[in-house]
């Protein structure tokens, strides 16, 4: 069964595409490379033993974008990566981003609406914003985006529900991902961050590898246990797992409505301070670190009530903090060449 993986050589795309493969589905990729390198497909390669087929074509791109799919008329699935997702960026080219994650999002839909194909989106739990209460329930209600990056995620599942609305046969998942981190166990994929990373985990084995020389904590007066903020960290071997439990219950037709939205986090909550000692224990490195002032736009609290997702999909996160942030580590070593 043939599926379509839009930014499939990216971070979380290149460990779903394992995944898949590992399941026996005929995978296809599309990346434009803005983010990645090309080397990723020989490392899915080393790791399954089979290499996808690879198209090099950028979603925004609308008439290369037809033409794939009169090629590939067969596809029965499709799981959308291909998107920009740094939070800062988006502050300052909001109309990258719109262009980015709407437009190409709108360009996907429009080829495939009216087909049987089944959809799993990218969304991310910046859509509830600091929640009211927690752990944060998928009835949580969206609050107003901090950030460009977040509101196309937003609106990026309003786009999809409308379009369901619209086209019963065409079904769809949109899987809001807690805060992704780690790495393959072959350490021959990972998060592969262009330029200063903005992101926890990458910042912390940057530094703990001597490519940065010390990790600002972003705030320790927030009303949490150690006063630092608290996320839901989740290994992207585990989120990649759910994506193919999503794809699945989609096509053996389990859904009984063809929208349907899940959290994917461990359910468990951490401070930052949490993440280093952790950090500091599976990688036996002491960390440098200090304390500054809180960033704008970050809420204090966001981990996830998994009962939907691990009742629906079958899936449960399987990978410990320390599980993940020691292949965070390895998969640093392994780039650096130590
Ligand atoms: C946010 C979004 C997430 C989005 C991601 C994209 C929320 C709840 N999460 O993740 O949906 O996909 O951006 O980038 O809105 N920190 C430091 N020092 C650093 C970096 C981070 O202390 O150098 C702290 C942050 O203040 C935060 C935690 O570490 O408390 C995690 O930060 P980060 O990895 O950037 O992810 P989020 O901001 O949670």
């Amino acid at each position: 069964m043939k599926i379509l993986v839009t930014g499939g050589l990216g971070y979380i795309g290149s460990h779903v595409v394992v995944e898949l493969q590992e399941q026996g589905y005929d995978v296809v990729i599309i990346d434009n490379l803005s983010n990645t390198s090309i080397d990723v497909l020989d490392n899915i390669n080393s790791i399954t033993g089979l290499k996808p087929k690879f198209e090099q074509l950028d979603v925004r791109d609308k008439t290369e974008l037809s033409e794939f799919f009169k090629r590939h008329h067969d596809i029965e699935g499709i799981i959308h990566f291909a998107a920009s997702k740094a939070v800062g960026e988006s502050v300052e080219k909001p109309l990258l981003y719109y262009e980015n994650n709407i437009n190409a999002l709108v360009y996907l839909l429009q080829n495939i609406q009216d087909k049987k194909v089944n959809f799993i989106f990218s969304s991310s739990c910046t859509v509830y914003g600091q929640a009211d209460d927690l752990p944060i329930t998928e009835n949580a209600p969206i609050k107003a985006a901090e950030s460009p990056y977040g509101n196309t995620k937003q609106i990026g599942e309003e786009i999809i529900q409308d379009t369901c609305k619209v086209n019963p046969n065409f079904k769809a998942i949109a899987l809001r991902y807690f805060n992704p981190i780690g790495a393959h166990d072959s350490a021959l994929i990972g998060e592969l961050p262009l330029g200063v990373p903005q992101n926890l985990v990458p910042y912390i084995t940057q530094t703990a590898i001597g490519l940065r020389e010390q990790l600002s904590v972003y705030g320790d007066d927030y009303p949490t246990r150690d006063g630092t903020a608290i996320r839901d960290y989740i290994h992207v071997v585990d989120l990649a797992k759910a994506h193919v439990s999503a794809l699945s219950r989609l096509l053996e037709k389990k859904a009984k409505v063809n929208f349907e939205v899940f959290n994917v986090g461990t359910g468990e909550g951490s401070t930052v301070i949490e993440v280093i000692t952790a950090f500091e224990k599976a990688s036996g490195q002491k960390l440098n670190y200090k304390i500054v002032g809180r960033r704008a736009g970050d809420v204090v609290e966001a981990f996830a009530q998994t009962d939907k997702v691990n009742s629906a999909l079958g899936w449960k996160s399987q990978y410990s903090l320390e599980e993940a942030l020691a292949s965070s580590w390895a998969w640093e070593k392994k780039v650096r060449g130590k």
